[in-house]
């Protein structure tokens, strides 16, 4: 069968190639993929500068963004022929460290979980692929050409999850939320903000395209100004990062109000080097209770939580994040970047 795979750690080595089919295994679904979706941690794949196939293979089966519908399910597993469902991306480590025996194999303290797609396990830009039952996870049919959106919005779910646990640690009633970037996690950040009743402003720099509409019809405010100057007018209590880009991450850390939880949520690239008042970041902190976490990946209880809150959501506005569908045959062009690109897809049923 035709899967989009990639040689990890060789830039220019992504290609549509023919692999064997997924074997027919007792207490796995076998499911018929129909889509895809591309983000950063893909194009850093395809780039050479991250990944890992599965032990003694060449080439990985890239895709993390799954969507899929059920071929096969075994008896007794939950799922039936026809389900639209999507695959986990992590697996837990194999010692297993204390988080992932506990199921939350997001937090794994060891870092020797494996990712489908990305590190150590074939991934889901194939025709067809198969999971573990207790790994995939049913959507309300009505989402079927939204599902793809599944596992970027488990990310953001996490995110706002970690952003409440850190306000737990006294009294945390946010009203304003700051998102910067209007990427696909930028967007489906502050849709679940909106969702939770904050008042959402949204930060990018771009000034056409989709992105301003996607914002406003939220219910959200969309801002070009400098981080500096919107801060000064909004002071948000939560900030949520997804631009990756290291300078802003420490103006997003500053642009917050006392007791402001600034949370980042992009794998950027080592390198970038930025002078910095390390004293001055220090006092900001100390002195407002300014709390920073970082969040990656996500868990089943997060699938649950991103599951309902896209149930929840205007199909007609999801289906606005979706900007370029493309055939697996001209996968490549998914990862060639176009003017007004907000999500990629790659459909796998065509
Ligand atoms: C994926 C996560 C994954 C992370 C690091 C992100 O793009 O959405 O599931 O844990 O990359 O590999």
């Amino acid at each position: 069968m035709r899967a989009l795979t990639v040689i990890p750690g060789q830039a220019g080595s992504l290609a549509v190639t023919e692999v064997a089919d997924p074997p027919v295994s007792d207490g796995l679904l076998l499911v018929d993929g129909l889509a895809v979706g591309v983000c950063g941690t893909d194009r850093e794949i395809a780039g050479g500068e991250y990944g890992e196939a599965p032990e003694g293979a060449d080439r990985l089966v890239i895709g993390h963004e799954s969507l899929g519908r059920v071929r096969q399910a075994p008896d007794g597993s939950g799922f039936d022929a026809g389900d639209l469902v999507v695959g986990v991306v992590r697996r837990p480590d194999p010692v297993p460290c204390g988080a992932c025996a506990r199921g939350q194999f997001d937090m794994c303290r060891n870092g020797r979980y494996t990712e489908r797609g990305i590190k150590g396990l074939d991934g889901y830009a194939s025709r067809r692929w198969t999971v573990e039952p207790d790994y995939a996870v049913r959507l309300d049919p009505a989402l079927q050409d939204v599902g793809v959106l599944l596992e970027p919005t488990t990310v953001v779910a996490k995110a706002w999850e970690q952003v409440y646990a850190v306000g737990r640690r006294s009294w945390f009633e946010p009203r304003t939320a700051l998102v910067t970037g209007a990427g696909p996690i930028g967007l489906l950040a502050a849709m679940l903000g909106v969702q939770r009743g904050l008042d959402v402003h949204v930060l990018d720099r771009v000034t056409d395209g989709p992105k301003p509409d996607l914002v406003t019809d939220l219910g959200a405010t969309y801002h070009t100004e400098s981080l500096t100057t919107l801060a000064e007018h909004v002071e948000p209590d939560v900030v949520i990062e997804a631009t990756g880009a290291g300078s802003l991450v420490l103006d997003a850390i500053a642009a917050t109000g006392t007791y402001g939880i600034t949370c980042l949520t992009s794998v950027t690239s080592p390198g970038r080097r930025l002078r910095l008042d390390l004293g001055a970041v220090n006092r900001e902190l100390v002195l407002e209770n300014d709390a920073v976490v970082g969040s990656v990946n996500a868990n089943l209880q997060h699938y649950r939580d991103a599951a309902e809150a896209l149930a929840a959501a205007d199909l007609p506005w999801l289906r606005g994040l979706i900007s370029r569908r493309v055939r697996l045959e001209d996968a490549a062009d998914a990862f060639t970047p176009h003017d007004d690109d907000v999500k990629v897809v790659i459909d796998l049923a065509t």
